[in-house]
């Protein structure tokens, strides 16, 4: 594509001072321009704007969107295991974002799930380094096919919300490359993102944002990175000292005050002008990159009018294409849908209900119980909040199924969304949450947000308190209503507060409220024989004590974005299969969790004293039992293995070739996310028991069968030898480690049902993602000395 300009012809009359200003944005979305005489061309402004599950333009009015479609949420789109989908959902948003006006969009986040309590876990793919860097190339690939930037985040090792901008991690280099980096390197090096966003919190001691290490040696020098690296907002707390270190453009803006910084630093022979001159022509870049989109700056839906709260009009929505993202959006919503339980009641399995049941009949009556079902749970709180064109409610869509069967009650208060208007306020006040302004744990930019967090944490502290009258008012409405049923369906999950930026969890249970209400529904159908339905809303897991073996069915619906609700509907009556899988462990008791003893740190440290082993890696490493293993769910069909077969296509580059036959042995159309795993049992270092080195979700009919391939290269049997010399005065190589490798095929982690042994060669050379550029850095690792794993 041709640039708009000469980036180099436009660096090379830049001054000083101009070359600095292109270094920090213009305000909180822009970055800046320049335009004077005597320039060869214009450097135009291009917007940036958060995603990553939809669009989320700024108004200039604090804390209002314009609208767009709401898609699942990372963890939900995570469970659907579908690189294509995932794919097709980033080319709406990249549509969206020109249809508006947005250059780049501030996603996809990569970052590794090292326990489930971290709050925004929910804008996270998984806890598995491969599922997540595969996702995660995906959505860049569909985003930027469109011509809109992307800005993968965050870089690196945030991974927890409280005391993000200032919590110093110390981890092992192995762990860094095997679990923390190695997401970002494969979205790096598969689908080259126009930039990456450097997270807030320090490594080692070194914020990220100053961090060469990792912005220059690694991702640049190593992985090969050639977009522009981009601040976290207000995460540059030494400009020069960032700009040293790599980083490019500052967001936001500082109205002129860094980039003075910058300038006298250079003056002062502090700072290498060339330096400067590199920044400046990544961002040029950047801007060039942009500028196909930019002929469209305020996109065609702006160029209509808008003002800040203003929904859109028939005309912006079809420029938008808001019906048919809307319908991907119910896709996806249903694509991500996890069935985690299905126990038989009479004989057959709780799900699906029965669409043709008599309404006059007795045995078809269906209590719909929780306000979630009415307010459908669509996605988490902070940055990544869109403002959706339309939400369909779980209810409706239920009663357009099922409508005079349906007899509905909240069963608990609705926690509102924001803390900064007055009836939602009193909405809480009525349910026993008493808001007192304080101060956040974390400083924020935003008064409103900074309200929304000190809300977060009222709510939160008060569903650890006694129930309200309030409380036990719906539960008693909930128990009347679903007196008479045959079928009950709880919506249940995580209000907003509790799955939100800057912030983490304390529990893993639900609301105490909803513990309680389940509590007694599952005692009334102790004495009705009604089936028992538990529908779940939640970003991340929640441990299902001491309710979960009292119900019959749980479907998993995630933070399904704007269409969940019609969704949840075709699935409870089995218009739709479930084919989702988690891909964040459900535990038993938070106790259980990986690096709990660690977890959050201490005066300012956290010590990731677990290593490589998260997630799955970690209860496996423990032989501890979970609630839900890594890789699970079920189907309204069942699916049988066979016919392994490992083909060592060449034992020195380690190219390995596995299939199996999928058949589908049950009575309807489903989907199957079939695994790989690899464990290395002999290894001289401590390695997990097995990795996930491939995946395919395969769609099968009924009867029929699917042969499932994967590719594996020397890299999929490799670790990262902390020791080992690179050639180069410096340490640290993955290797291959000769000997013999177990190779599993499963339905899980813990459901592996075909398996094998083969032996390769010890691989001395590097295995390939890219062969030659890991050992080829010029730069001095600080691993070297003193930190080495
Ligand atoms: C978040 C980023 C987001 C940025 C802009 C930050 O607080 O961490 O993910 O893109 O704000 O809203």
């Amino acid at each position: 594509m041709t640039p708009p300009f000469d980036v180099d012809a436009v660096l090379a009359a830049l001054t000083l001072e101009e070359k600095a200003s292109l270094l920090s944005g213009l305000d909180d979305w822009y970055t800046q321009p320049i335009d004077r005489p005597g320039l060869p061309d214009a450097v135009p402004s291009i917007e940036v704007g958060d995603g990553p599950h939809g669009l989320r333009k700024e108004t200039g009015v604090d804390m209002v969107w314009v609208p767009a479609t709401g898609f699942p949420t990372a963890s939900a789109m995570g469970a659907s295991w579908d690189r294509d989908l995932v794919r097709r959902v980033g080319v709406a948003i990249g549509e969206e974002a020109r249809a508006e006006g947005v250059q780049v969009v501030l996603g996809p986040g990569v970052n590794m799930k090292r326990s489930p309590l971290c709050g925004r876990n929910f804008e996270y793919f998984s806890e598995d380094p491969l599922h997540s860097g595969e996702l995660g190339a995906a959505y860049v690939r569909g985003v930027q096919s469109t011509g809109v930037g992307t800005s993968l985040k965050h870089f690196a090792a945030n991974n927890q919300e409280i005391e993000r901008t200032r919590i110093s991690v110390v981890a092992d280099e192995r762990t860094l490359r095997e679990t923390y980096l190695a997401a970002f390197e494969r979205v790096v090096r598969l689908a080259d993102p126009w930039t990456v966003m450097c997270s807030y919190n320090r490594l080692h001691g070194v914020h990220a944002s100053e961090n060469r290490w990792l912005l220059t040696e690694v991702l640049r020098d190593e992985w090969g990175f050639e977009g522009a690296v981009v601040s976290d907002w207000n995460a540059v707390h030494d400009r020069v000292a960032a700009v040293k270190a790599g980083l490019d453009l500052e967001m936001p803006g500082t109205g002129g005050r860094t980039d003075a910084d910058v300038v006298a630093a250079v003056r002062a022979g502090e700072l290498d002008e060339a330096v400067v001159d590199a920044a400046a022509r990544r961002v040029l870049r950047l801007v060039a990159r942009a500028f196909p989109g930019a002929e469209l700056v305020d996109g065609p839906v702006m160029q209509l009018g808008h003002t800040a709260g203003d929904r859109l009009s028939a005309d912006q929505l079809a420029l938008l294409k808001a019906e048919e993202h809307h319908a991907l959006a119910r896709e996806a919503a249903s694509a991500c849908l996890t069935l985690l339980r299905n126990e038989d009641v009479h004989g057959s399995p709780a799900l699906p209900l029965d669409a043709a049941a008599d309404a006059a009949d007795a045995a078809g009556r269906i209590a719909v119980i929780g306000a979630f079902a009415a307010h459908a749970r669509i996605q988490g709180g902070g940055s990544s909040g869109v403002d959706p064109t339309r939400v369909d409610a779980p209810l409706d869509a239920l009663r357009a199924i099922a409508g005079d069967r349906i007899d509905y009650a909240p069963g608990y208060v609705y926690l509102p969304k924001n803390a900064y208007q007055d009836d939602n306020l009193a909405t809480l006040a009525a349910h026993g949450v008493e808001f007192v302004e304080e101060r956040p744990k974390v400083a924020r930019r935003s008064a409103t947000l900074a309200k929304e967090l000190q809300l977060a944490e009222a709510v939160q502290r008060a569903t650890r308190d006694a129930l309200s009258p309030e409380a036990l008012r719906l539960q008693d409405e909930a128990l009347a209503a679903a007196g008479e049923a045959d079928t009950i369906v709880v919506f249940a999950g995580l209000p907003l507060a509790f799955e939100q930026e800057a912030n983490d969890r304390d529990t893993l249970a639900l609301p105490g409220d909803q513990v309680a209400l389940l509590n007694r529904l599952a005692d009334l159908r102790e004495h009705t024989g009604a089936r028992l339905i538990v529908v779940l809303s939640n970003g991340s897991p929640v441990t299902m004590d001491p309710w979960h073996d009292r119900v019959d069915a749980v479907l998993e619906a995630w933070l399904g974005g704007q269409a969940v609700g019609g969704a949840v509907a075709d699935a409870l009556f089995g218009r739709v299969n479930p084919g989702g899988k988690v891909a964040e462990t459900f535990p038993l008791a938070v106790e259980d969790t990986p690096g709990q003893p660690n977890w959050i740190g201490e005066r300012g440290t956290v010590l990731y004293g677990e290593g490589v082993f998260i997630g799955y890696r970690w209860y496996d490493a423990l032989r501890r039992g979970v609630r839900y293993p890594f890789g699970h769910g079920l189907s309204y069909t069942a699916f049988a293995y066979a016919d392994l077969a490992v083909d060592i296509v060449d034992a020195d580059a380690g190219e390995v070739v596995v299939s199996c036959t999928v058949s589908n042995v049950g009575a309807v159309a489903g989907d199957e996310v079939v695994q790989l795993y690899v464990g290395d049992p002999d290894a001289e270092v401590h390695r997990p028991l097995r990795e996930l080195r491939g995946f395919e979700r395969v769609r099968i009919g009924a009867g029929e069968s699917a042969r499932v391939e994967f590719r594996l290269e020397s890299r999929d049997f490799a670790y990262w030898d902390s020791a080992a010399e690179r050639g180069d005065g410096r340490r640290g190589v993955w290797r291959r480690e000769g000997g013999a490798f177990r190779i599993e095929v499963g339905a899980s982690s813990r459901d592996i049902r075909l398996g094998a042994e083969i032996d390769l060669p010890d691989d001395p050379a590097l295995p390939a993602l890219v062969p030659d550029a890991l050992l080829m850095g010029a730069a001095t690792s600080r691993f070297v000395e003193g930190h080495a794993g």
